[in-house]
């Protein structure tokens, strides 16, 4: 799957009941991530860190549903240790599909060969696929087993998209919502008074190029 492509529509059994892709984003953004399997620390650490920020990913018009191979009675039983994990009340507050086939795991590409289950089965990794509104592909990474997950990055890669989808500004390295962005090389300088009305700042280099051009998040 490339940046851009459809994220293509499915039908799955989840913790949550039976959903079909598409009809679940509705208008909202998405996040599919999956993790190996449940009953492990390290994905429950990340399922009740995902579970503490829901408030975050609604401010931002973003539903989150987690994946693995495991079934849904499994999704189920471990979820309430992930929500005692994270200190919530009731029950985890967004899906897990079920994918005990591993049919969506090789669909998405999302298996890990070098993590195997004590059938030798490959597990998932942790993968984590962003979408948007108009349900095409904005973002994907592929993180190891062994390797837990940032949500305050995966928060901030949130900001960043969907400022960037409107606003002809791109974000530079380790920007934060607030912080200073660049202007896209494709607009041309007559265009900036307009575009950028609380102005835009040359970083001279030496090659003589004005192309360092930032500007006050708009
Ligand atoms: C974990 O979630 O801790 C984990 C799962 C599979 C392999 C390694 C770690």
């Amino acid at each position: 799957m490339k940046l851009g492509d459809e994220f293509p529509n499915f039908t799955a059994e989840t913790s949550k009941g039976k959903i079909t892709f598409h009809e679940w984003i509705g208008k909202s953004w998405a996040i599919l991530f999956s993790h190996p399997a449940d009953y492990t620390p390290v994905c429950t650490t990340e399922l009740a860190r995902v579970s503490s920020l829901i408030p975050e990913f609604e401010k931002r018009n973003v539903k989150v549903i987690a994946l693995s191979c495991n079934d849904v009675e499994s999704h189920i039983g471990w979820s309430k240790d992930v929500q005692d994990y994270a200190g919530q009340d009731g029950d985890l507050p967004y899906p897990i599909i079920a994918d005990p086939k591993r049919d969506l795991a090789v669909q998405f590409g999302m298996l890990d060969p070098e993590e195997k289950d004590k059938e030798g089965l490959a597990l998932t990794c942790r993968a984590v696929f962003i979408i948007g509104s108009d349900k095409k592909l904005k973002l994907s990474m592929l993180y190891p087993a062994t390797t837990g997950r940032n949500f305050d990055e995966i928060l901030r890669v949130v900001d960043s998209l969907q400022l960037t989808v409107n606003k002809k500004v791109a974000t530079p390295a380790d920007w934060k919502s607030g912080g200073k962005c660049m202007v896209l090389p494709t607009v041309k300088a007559e265009e900036i008074p307009t575009l950028f009305p609380k102005g835009v700042e040359v970083r001279a280099v030496p090659s003589g190029k004005q192309y360092l051009r930032f500007t006050p998040q708009p």
